[in-house]
């Protein structure tokens, strides 16, 4: 299965995956890195891993629909059958949405529906679950719709939170998991075992 990424920032959930699709765990191949951040550790490590990537963002196109139709001319270029969010801090477009229904996938860095929605992400959701004294985190990915967070959800795992938790020790602990429960989800759609919507 070819999979397509957009991440913004560090991409270490990616780079798992790519690990995982190296290593043989995963029957895929990350055939295409996008970003809209042209510093991004993404795109570095995308040029280290010799995979395709783009920078495409609102600076090399101004037209949010231009956008979205080339961010889907690059997807279908190179054959992706699966898009995987990574850390991408952007909306999807109504084109993307529509190319590839229920095939774009993203994770999140706590428990939705209760710690999701726009403005909830990294450092904010961690702070968040402190803030509300809860006793469980965790991390859920979820297929991608027109709304921030919001999609069907294919896979959680939740986390304890400890009495001695910061939001950077919270943040590390649930990063791991990500990296973890990323894979295994891929790998249980790649093998059937988990269906997504039409
Ligand atoms: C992760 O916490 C993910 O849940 C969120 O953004 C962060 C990305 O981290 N959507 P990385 O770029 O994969 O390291």
């Amino acid at each position: 299965m070819n999979l397509g990424f957009l991440a913004s920032h560090n991409g270490s959930n990616m780079q798992a995956i790519i690990n995982a699709c190296r290593s043989g765990r995963l029957t895929a191949r990350p055939v295409v890195v996008i970003s809209n951040n042209r510093d991004s550790g993404a795109l570095e490590r995308a040029r280290k891993e010799n995979i395709p990537w783009f920078h495409l963002s609102g600076r090399t196109h101004p037209d949010a629909e231009d956008l979205d139709r080339e961010i889907v001319d690059v997807l279908l270029n190179y054959d992706v059958k699966l898009v995987i969010l990574a850390g991408y801090m952007k909306k999807i477009g109504p084109v993307t949405l529509a190319t590839f229904p229920g095939h774009i996938l993203n994770i999140h860095p706590g428990l939705l529906p209760e710690y999701g929605g726009q403005g909830m992400y990294g450092q904010r959701v961690h702070e968040a679950v402190l803030a509300a004294g809860a006793r469980v985190t965790g991390v859920t990915v979820h297929v991608v719709d027109g709304i921030y967070d919001n999609g069907p959800i294919l896979a959680q795992r939740k986390i304890t939170v400890k009495k001695s938790d910061t939001a950077d020790t919270l943040a590390k602990r649930v990063l791991a998991v990500e990296h973890e429960l990323y894979v295994e989800t891929i790998d249980h759609i790649i093998r059937g075992e988990i269906k997504l919507p039409a």
